[in-house]
Parts: structure tokens; sequence; C-alpha cells
């Protein structure tokens, strides 16, 4: 019995290989990053790419074991929910008030250690903000936001 279980197990596990994510990024207007419309400090563009883009942007990058079932769906949803919500290749193409609402949202977020995402930690660990990052993130969404300057601290 016990023995039948474990093969009828493999056996799924080795169907679901088959089923296969698309790992293609979509492509971009290089016109639209948020890097181009928007004043970005260079200390603030390298903690955007090294802890958000995997998910946030057209350039995520799939390590080996994103090439596994069932890990690879849950990966490739996580990409796509967090491209669908923001998307920093695609920042110039939306509206002043999505930009106020996902710039607030982003220091809601990263304010709370939610962002990134807590599981995208155990296999990223150099993506980990550290409060000072932390604070720099939310600092400059906040001048982006209100149109002040703030200072550093
Ligand atoms: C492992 C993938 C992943 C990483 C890395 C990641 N995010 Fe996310 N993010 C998501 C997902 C999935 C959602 C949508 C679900 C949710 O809100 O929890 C999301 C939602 C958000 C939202 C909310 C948007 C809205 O309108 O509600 C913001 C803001 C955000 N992320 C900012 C960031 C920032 C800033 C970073 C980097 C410091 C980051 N994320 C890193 C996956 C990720």
């Amino acid at each position: 019995m016990k023995k039948k279980i474990t093969l009828s197990l493999v056996a799924v596990l080795v169907v679901i290989q088959f089923f296969r994510i698309d790992k293609t990024n979509p492509p971009s207007d290089p016109e639209m990053s948020l890097f181009v419309v928007e004043q970005v400090p260079e200390n603030v563009e390298s903690i955007i790419k090294n802890s958000c883009f995997d998910c946030h942007s057209n350039n995520s990058k799939y390590p080996w074991y994103t090439n596994v079932a069932p890990v690879s769906w849950w990966v490739k949803s996580h990409i796509n929910e967090a491209r669908e919500e923001l998307n920093f290749n695609e920042w110039g193409s939306y509206s002043v008030k999505k930009k106020m609402h996902k710039l607030e949202e982003l220091e809601e977020e990263v304010g709370e250690g939610e962002m990134p995402l807590p599981s995208y930690l155990i296999a990223h660990g150099d993506a980990r903000l550290t409060k000072e990052e932390q604070k720099r993130l939310i600092n400059w969404a906040k001048g982006l936001r209100t149109g002040e300057k703030i200072e550093e601290k």
C-alpha cells in the first residue's frame, strides 16, 4: 500500500515536469522605464534592481529551481501578479493618479517589511533590505509623491 502511494506520487511529480512555465521576458519600451521617466538616484536604482526587479519588471531572472514544478508554477504566479500590480518597466504608461497610489503602496509595503516578498528572501538573501535601505527607498518614494526633497537620515 505504502509503496503504491509512493510510486503514484513519484509518477505525479514526473508528469507535472512536462508543464513548463514561460520564461520569456515580455518586451518593453525603454522610454517607459521608471529610470528614464523619473529622477532616480543611483543608490535607489540599485536597490530596486537588486530587490524588486525579479518580480516587478520585464527583466526577471529564473534560477535553476524554477525548472522544477510545482515550485516553478508558484514563482511564475508571483511574477505575473507582481507585474500586473506594479511593473517598473511600464511606469511611464501609468496615469499620475496610479503613480501616486503605487508610491504610497510602496512606502507602506516596504515600511512593513512585506516587500520584497518574504518567501523570495529564502533563496535571495542578498535582496533583503537593511533598515537604511528601507528608509532610503521610502524617502525617495515620498519625495517623488509629494514633490518635496526629503533629507536622508
Ligand atoms: C518574489 C516576487 C516579488 C518581489 C521580489 C517583490 N515583490 Fe512586490 N509584489 C509581489 C506580489 C506577488 C505582489 C501582489 C500581491 C501583494 O500585494 O502581496 C506585490 C505587490 C507589491 C506592491 C503593491 C502594489 C499595489 O498596488 O497594491 C508594491 C508597492 C510592491 N509590491 C513593491 C515592491 C518593492 C518596492 C519591491 C522591492 C523592494 C518588491 N515589491 C519586491 C511580488 C514581489
